[in-house]
């Protein structure tokens, strides 16, 4: 099979699809006619598609001529809460509603190699399915689907993301940490109240929790082996309701990224215990939270790193695959990994001459859709490479 070909073979199909989507998003959870619109086109293909009840997205499942093993091809199909500028001829109509993390090509290239598969199904060596994923901005929605037994039988995973800070042409799998984990801690502080006038007669929490967002910062600096990446983060602080009386209640609300799975899991009793001990110096009590969200994403399969390697290569050529660092942001394919090896890697779609260099999650995000064939030619031999070398 000569993917390549095939893929470019679907060009016009995944760029006129990607712009129907693009001009009508839908956030996370609420995917209803991105879900329907892409059921429609599987279903027009003869693709056995499987919705969920209670959750948007689906998964298509491709039976191979030949018996083997099961790979799962994944894309995200939620957009964000942004009013998208204006320009595009495809621009979102939904106001305040915008594709600008590129879930719209990924979802797009699927259906393209969707398309190849499914025509060619007859030659693979197993059975390829393809998830089409909700929400993937929210958190560890993924996990909605682990729980209705979308992996059974499923043996390896795989997924990419499109990426604003590599040239188009090239893309990147690679071997090792690549994202961290986006765990959220909640912090109660109580104190006692008091005239502001008199501070000695109460439990000032406000003083106490300023005392706990600095302390915080000794965990990264002073627990954590500086050579592990990890940032903890304090982005809210609550309390108070006039200037002259003593607080005595304060939240901190917080994110934790981390890339070490063992230091991870051991952050809710250090957080725990900084913040006890230092409020205890201010006559204050505090009760710590610790919601466990997206795992850090790894990619430690070996031979799933090389043949999605292998893959982009025979898509893109030899030159295309680069280096990229790791990032500290989050992706919740990594639940899919908690139960399955899998591999994940970026698509560069950066193009400064013709002016598309906008970062993700902004109002003007752009995409070079040459990349679009490139990306559904990789989702198909992945998969056929796949099952080959299993069979
Ligand atoms: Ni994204």
């Amino acid at each position: 099979m000569n993917v390549q070909q095939l893929a470019k073979e679907q060009e016009n199909y995944v760029i006129e699809t990607r712009r129907y989507l693009h001009a009508h998003p839908e956030v996370g959870e609420h995917e209803v006619e991105t879900t329907r619109f892409i059921v429609g086109e599987l279903e027009k293909l003869g693709v056995p598609v499987e919705t969920f009840e209670g959750i948007t997205g689906c998964v298509a499942t491709i039976q191979g001529g030949q018996p083997g093993k099961t790979v799962m091809l994944r894309a995200d199909i939620d957009a964000l809460p942004i009013q998208e500028e204006p320009g595009k001829s495809y621009c979102s109509l939904n106001p305040g509603v915008m594709h600008a993390c590129g879930h719209d090509c990924h979802t797009a290239m699927l259906l393209g190699a969707a398309r190849i598969l499914w025509a060619h199904r007859q030659e693979l060596k197993g059975t390829v399915k393809l998830i089409f994923q909700m929400a993937e901005e929210i958190g560890r929605k993924s996990e909605e689907y682990v729980k209705r037994g979308a992996l059974e039988g499923v043996d390896a995973i795989f997924g990419m993301h499109v990426w604003p800070s590599m040239d188009v042409g090239t893309v990147n799998f690679e071997g090792g940490e690549r994202m961290a984990c986006s765990d959220r801690f909640t912090i109660q502080i109580k104190g006692e109240l008091s005239h502001g006038s008199a501070p000695h007669l109460g439990k000032d929490a406000i003083l106490a929790a300023a005392a706990s967002v600095m302390a915080l910062q000794s965990i990264p600096s002073r627990q954590n082996n500086p050579l592990n990446s990890l940032v903890v983060t304090v982005g809210m602080m609550n309390g108070g309701t006039k200037e002259n009386i003593l607080c005595d209640h304060v939240e901190l609300v917080g994110t934790v990224r981390a890339f070490n799975r063992e230091f991870r899991k051991s952050m809710p009793q250090r957080i725990q215990q900084v913040v006890e001990q230092v409020v205890a110096g201010y006559g204050c009590t505090a009760e710590c939270d610790y919601y466990f969200g997206p795992s850090p994403l790894i990619n430690d399969s070996e031979q799933l790193n090389r043949l999605a390697q292998g893959a982009a290569e025979k898509i893109m050529g030899e030159d295309s695959l680069v280096p990229c660092v790791k990032t500290l942001g989050a992706e919740d394919f990594s639940v899919y990994m908690e139960h399955i090896p899998g591999v994940y890697g970026y698509l560069g779609i950066r193009n400064r001459e013709k002016g598309i260099e906008c970062i993700a999650h902004h109002p003007g995000f752009k995409v070079d859709e040459s990349v679009f064939w490139m990306g559904a030619g990789i989702y198909v031999q992945f998969a056929v490479d796949y099952l080959e070398e299993n069979a």
